[in-house]
C-alpha cells in the first residue's frame, strides 16, 4: 500500500505534458525503445492535455485521464506499477504504509520466497556460464537444440548441476534460510538432510510479469522414458498456476506489436519460436488453459492464436479452451502443425519465411478448426453433420457481443450451406434459457429503462436532456465549482424570519437532494455523490483531483470529461454537453439552482412514467384510481418545478 500522502506528492509532481511527449518522442524514435511499444502505428493519438489539471483527453480513442491512467493504459500498468514508475522518476521515495505485524510477516515471507527464488536463477544461469559441468552438459544441450546466447539469456535459462544439494548448500551459505527453500519447492528434507529438488536438469525460469522469478521448470536430460521429462515449482504463496504463463513477460511488448498473442504448450515451443524471431509466443506449461491465464493476454491483445501439434490426443480438450477464450470476448484462432510436428521441431525444420507464412495461411477461425476436426471422418454423416453445427452453436452463444455473434452465424450459415435464420433460432434458444436463470429484478430493472417524452426549453431547441444527463450535471457543477460559495436563502427554526447565508455550492446541492430523500440512477455518479457527502462530513469539499487520484479508471475518466477546461475542449463537445462556463461562473447560484430543479423535475417525470407503466398493467379498478391520483400529484409537483424553471410543458 502507498499512503496517500505519498500518492498526492506524486500526482504533484508528475508532468503530464513530460510525460507524454516521452511517449510521443520514444514513438518517434522508433524500435530503440525496449519496453512496451506505446503505440501502435495505424493509431497516432492526438492529445489534448490541461498542465494545470494534470490531464489528457484523447480525442482519437475518447478515452481521458491522469498521467496515472495515461501509463496504465499505454504501458499496460497496474495502479499501484504506475504510480511506483512515476515515483522513480521524479525521486520520490516510497515510504510503505505502517501495517499490522502479520501483514509484515506475510509481505516478508513472500518477498522471502521471490529472493530465494532470484538467487537459485542466478545460480542455475551461472552453472550454464561458469561451471565444467554447467558448460559440458547443460550448455550444449541448449546449444544442440539451437538456442544461442541471445535467447539463453532472454529466458534466463539455467542448469543444475547433478549434485545432491548443491544449489541447497549454496543458498544455506549465502544466508538464505532453508524454509523458504523448501516452500519454494527448490529444496527436500528427509531424515537424511536436505537435497536439491532439480538436479542434473537443465532450467526454466518462470517470470512474473515485472520479471521476478515465481517458480521453475526443469527438464531432464535422460531419454529414459521413465524419468519425468520436466519437473516443475510446486504451488507457493507466489506461484499460482493457473494465473500464470511461462513467456509472457518476455513476449507482451510483441504482443502488443503484432496484436496477437501465439499460444503453445511448452516451454520449448516458446523458446524455439522466440529463437526463429516469433517472439509473441506465451506457454500455459502443461496444464489445461485457464480464465486467469487468458485475462493475463487480454491485457495487451484481444486476439490469441492456439498452435497445435498435428497428431495431439488433446485436440478435443483444446475445445474448452477455446470456450474460454471466447467467453472473454476475445478472437480465437487456431493452427494445427502437420503429423509428428509441433512448433518447435517445424520451426527448426524451415526458415522463417517459410514458417510465418505457415502461421499466415494455417491460421483458422474456431468454427473451421471445430469442423475440420469434428468431420473428419464423417463428412457425409447427416447426424454427425447435425451434432457438429450443435457443437459450434454453443461456441458461439458463449460470445458476448452481438455483432461479432451475428459475424461467426453468418459465417457458419456460408460454411455448412445452412440458413441464418434457423442458427440465428438456436443461438437465441440457447441464450433465452440463460436470460431465464437471471432474477426477476434483474430483467425488470432492464426493462425498466425507459425513454423519457422531450420537453421544450425556451429558447432552446436541444431540451432533452435525461434524469441522467441531469445527474451527471450536478455532478459536473460539484466538480467544477464545488467549493465556491453561494448565498442562499435559510428559514431560521425559531423565527420564521429569512436570513440569508452563504454555502459552498456543493454543500447545497447536497443538501437539496438528502431532504428529498433522492438517490441517482446512475451508480457511478452516485458514488461521486457519496465521496463528496463523506467530504462534507468531515468538514471539507473534495475537488477534481481527489478523483484523479482513485484507483478506478472508469471514475478518473469520467471525471476528465465532465471538468476538462472549456477552451480547451473542441466546439462540439461544448454543444453536446451545453456548458458556458464564462456565463456559468458568474451566475453560479443561478446555475446551481436551475440544475437541481431541472433535476427534480425529471425524478418528477420518470416517477409519473413508472406509474403510467403500471395503469398499462392488469390491476384492479381501486387500485388505478389510486394510481391516477398519485399522477394528478405528480404532475403538479412537475408543473411548479416547470414554471419556476420556464419551461412551457408542451403536454
Ligand atoms: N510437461 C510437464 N511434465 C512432463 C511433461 C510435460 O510439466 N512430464 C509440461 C511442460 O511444461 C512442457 C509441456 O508440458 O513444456 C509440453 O510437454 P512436451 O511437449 O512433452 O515438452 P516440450 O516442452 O515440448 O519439451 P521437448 O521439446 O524437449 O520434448
Ligand atoms: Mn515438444
Amino acid at each position: 500500500m502507498i499512503p496517500k500522502e505519498t500518492i498526492e506528492k506524486i500526482f504533484d509532481a508528475a508532468d503530464i505534458v513530460e510525460v507524454i511527449n516521452d511517449f510521443v518522442n520514444l514513438k518517434k524514435a522508433g524500435s530503440n525503445y525496449k519496453g512496451n511499444s506505446p503505440f501502435s502505428d495505424d493509431k497516432t493519438p492526438s492529445f489534448m492535455v490541461s498542465p494545470a489539471k494534470g490531464i489528457f483527453k484523447d480525442f482519437s480513442s475518447g478515452e481521458g485521464g491522469t498521467v496515472v491512467s495515461f501509463l496504465m493504459k499505454h504501458e499496460h500498468f497496474t495502479y499501484p506499477e504506475a504510480l511506483r514508475w512515476l515515483a522513480k522518476r521524479y525521486n520520490i521515495e516510497i515510504e510503505e504504509e505502517e501495517r499490522t505485524p502479520e501483514q509484515m510477516a506475510a509481505q516478508s515471507a513472500r518477498e522471502s520466497l521471490y529472493l530465494v527464488n532470484q538467487f537459485a536463477k542466478d545460480y542455475f544461469a551461472k552453472q550454464i556460464l561458469e561451471s565444467q559441468e554447467g558448460k559440458a552438459i547443460g550448455l550444449s544441450y541448449f546449444k544442440e537444440r539451437g538456442y544461442n546466447d541471445v535467447t539463453i539469456k532472454k529466458f534466463e535459462l539455467g542448469y543444475s548441476p547433478n549434485n545432491s544439494s548443491a544449489l541447497t548448500k549454496a543458498a544455506l551459505s549465502a544466508g538464505y534460510k532453508l524454509e523458504y527453500l523448501e516452500k519454494t519447492g527448490l529444496s527436500k528434507t528427509n531424515e537424511k538432510g536436505s537435497f536439491d529438488f532439480f538436479r542434473g536438469r537443465v532450467i526454466f525460469p518462470i517470470h512474473n510479469l515485472t520479471g521476478r522469478i515465481l517458480g521453475f521448470g526443469g527438464r531432464t536430460l535422460k531419454t529414459d522414458k521413465k524419468i519425468a521429462k520436466y519437473f516443475n515449482s510446486p504451488e507457493s504463496e507466489i506461484y499460482h498456476k493457473s494465473k500464470v504463463l511461462f513467456g509472457l513477460y518476455q513476449a507482451k511488448g510483441a504482443i502488443i506489436k503484432k496484436d496477437t498473442c501465439y499460444l503453445v504448450e511448452g516451454y520449448t515451443d516458446v523458446v524455439s519460436l522466440n529463437q526463429a524471431g516469433i517472439e509473441n509466443v506465451v506457454a500455459s506449461s502443461g496444464t489445461a488453459l485457464t480464465e486467469g491465464q487468458i485475462k493475463l493476454v487480454k491485457r495487451y491483445t484481444n486476439n490469441i492464436t492456439i498452435l497445435y501439434d498435428g497428431d495431439s490426443a488433446g485436440i478435443k480438450a483444446s475445445f474448452r479452451g477455446i470456450d474460454l477464450i471466447l467467453e472473454q470476448g476475445m478472437n480465437v484462432k487456431v493452427i494445427l502443425f502437420p503429423d509428428g510436428e509441433d512448433p518447435d521441431s517445424y520451426s527448426k525444420k524451415v526458415g522463417i519465411t517459410e514458417l510465418e507464412e505457415y502461421l499466415h495461411n494455417e491460421a483458422k477461425d474456431f468454427i473451421r478448426f471445430k469442423a475440420s476436426v469434428l468431420l473428419t471422418d464423417a463428412k457425409d454423416d447427416p447426424l454427425k453433420r447435425a451434432e457438429t453445427i450443435k457443437d459450434i452453436v454453443k461456441s458461439i452463444a458463449i460470445i458476448p457481443d452481438q455483432i461479432i455473434r451475428s459475424v461467426y452465424i453468418r459465417e457458419t450459415s456460408q460454411f455448412f450451406d445452412i440458413s441464418e435464420k434457423a442458427l440465428l433460432s438456436e443461438v437465441n434458444k440457447i441464450l433465452a434459457n440463460k436470460r431465464s436463470s437471471h432474477s426477476q429484478e434483474q430483467r425488470q430493472q432492464i426493462e425498466a429503462v425507459k425513454p423519457l417524452a422531450p420537453i421544450q426549453k425556451r429558447g432552446s431547441s436541444d431540451g432533452s436532456h435525461s434524469l441522467s444527463d441531469q445527474e451527471k450535471d450536478l455532478i459536473r457543477l460539484m466538480l467544477t465549482y464545488g467549493s465556491i460559495g453561494i448565498q442562499v436563502e435559510i428559514e431560521a427554526q425559531e423565527s420564521e424570519e429569512i436570513k440569508k447565508e452563504e454555502i459552498p455550492l456543493a454543500q447545497y446541492i447536497i443538501e437539496e437532494l438528502l431532504s428529498d430523500d433522492l438517490k441517482y440512477v446512475n451508480e457511478t455518479y452516485q458514488s461521486i455523490f457519496d465521496e463528496f457527502l463523506d467530504g462534507i462530513e468531515n468538514g471539507l469539499i473534495v475537488n477534481d483531483q481527489h478523483f484523479f487520484q482513485k484507483e478506478e479508471a472508469t471514475l478518473s475518466s469520467l471525471v476528465v470529461d465532465l471538468t476538462m477546461p472549456k477552451d480547451s475542449v473542441s466546439e462540439n463537445w461544448e454543444k453536446k454537453h451545453r456548458i458556458y462556463p464564462q456565463e456559468e461562473r458568474h451566475k453560479l447560484k443561478q446555475a446551481a439552482v436551475e440544475s437541481v430543479y431541472m433535476y427534480k423535475l425529471r425524478v418528477t417525470e420518470n416517477m409519473i412514467n413508472g406509474k403510467q407503466t403500471g395503469l398499462k398493467e392488469e390491476i384492479e379498478e381501486k387500485e388505478i384510481y389510486s394510481l391516477l391520483e398519485q399522477i394528478k400529484q405528480l404532475n403538479q409537483i412537475r408543473n411548479t418545478f416547470a414554471s419556476k424553471l420556464g419551461i412551457i410543458i408542451t403536454r
